[in-house]
């Protein structure tokens, strides 16, 4: 099956609004690569302002709460963000999960919430180098997925992330024998869960993506497109990245 590859970057906490210049030269590749969809993440501050200035470009936030409303000092829900303007949510971000210490329940909550207000959802996970080392990447990331995908999960609006904790942020990536392997894996796996849906589901490779490596990456089986952090915040790093999914 044929799927449509998607680049998506993640600004993480970064840029002001003296950044957002770089979503243009962003949004004019997206527009004259129409066979990629792209997206970026921003963090909430620049969301509204991301979406007024360059309304063709998704834009999504970085995490949602699980909760419509309520007292929770400091968090922004689904339905917020999406009123600001973001269009989807990434759920279960590596970082957050260590950060925050958010459990693949969280993860899923998220998403489920995420949905539910009518955002496309990113969901993320990926083994430390700890798992790796110790032979348990393929069972780790199963255990996420089968915790965190959201119910009835579906093309239309959820996509999987593969982002090796240890790949992030580092320059390492994992040879493209390994990617594959999860990949596959990961795609089994939501055969089990949500059936033939499975085959039109996007798994995203995630970590060190860069113009340079971005062609080789993408050519590998079930490999449907990147999540990108640290190339994704100038024009000038990620634009290469769409050309190459292109
Ligand atoms: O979510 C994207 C991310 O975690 C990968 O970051 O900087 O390695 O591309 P980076």
């Amino acid at each position: 099956m044929t799927r449509r590859k998607l680049v998506a970057g993640n600004w993480k906490m970064n840029g002001t609004r003296a950044d957002l210049g770089e979503l243009d030269g962003i949004a004019a590749s997206a527009l004259a690569h129409p066979n990629v969809d792209v997206a970026v993440a921003v963090p909430f501050t620049l969301i509204a302002a991301a979406a007024e200035r360059v309304p063709t470009l998704a834009i999504g936030a970085e995490d949602v709460h699980e909760k419509p409303s309520g007292a929770h000092t400091g968090c922004v829900s689904a339905g917020m963000v999406r009123e600001a303007g973001a269009r989807f949510t990434l759920s279960g971000h590596s970082e957050r999960r260590a950060d925050q210490h958010e459990t693949s329940h969280d993860a899923w909550a998220k998403a489920m919430a995420a949905h539910g207000e009518g955002l496309s959802v990113i969901l993320c996970c990926g083994e430390t180098e700890a798992e790796r080392d110790a032979g348990r990447a393929e069972r780790v990331v199963q255990a996420q997925i089968e915790k965190s995908v959201p119910d009835n999960a579906h093309a239309d609006w959820f996509t999987l992330a593969y982002e090796p904790r240890w790949a992030i942020g580092t320059g390492k990536t994992p040879t493209e024998e390994d990617i594959a392997s999860i990949h596959a894996i990961a795609r089994a796996k939501l055969r089990t869960m949500i059936g033939d849906a499975a085959n039109a589901i996007r798994i995203l490779y995630g970590g060190s993506v860069t113009g340079d490596n971005a062609a080789r990456l993408l050519s590998v089986d079930n490999v449907d497109g990147a999540l990108v952090g640290g190339a994704s915040l100038t024009a000038a790093k990620f634009v290469p990245i769409i050309e190459a999914a292109a």
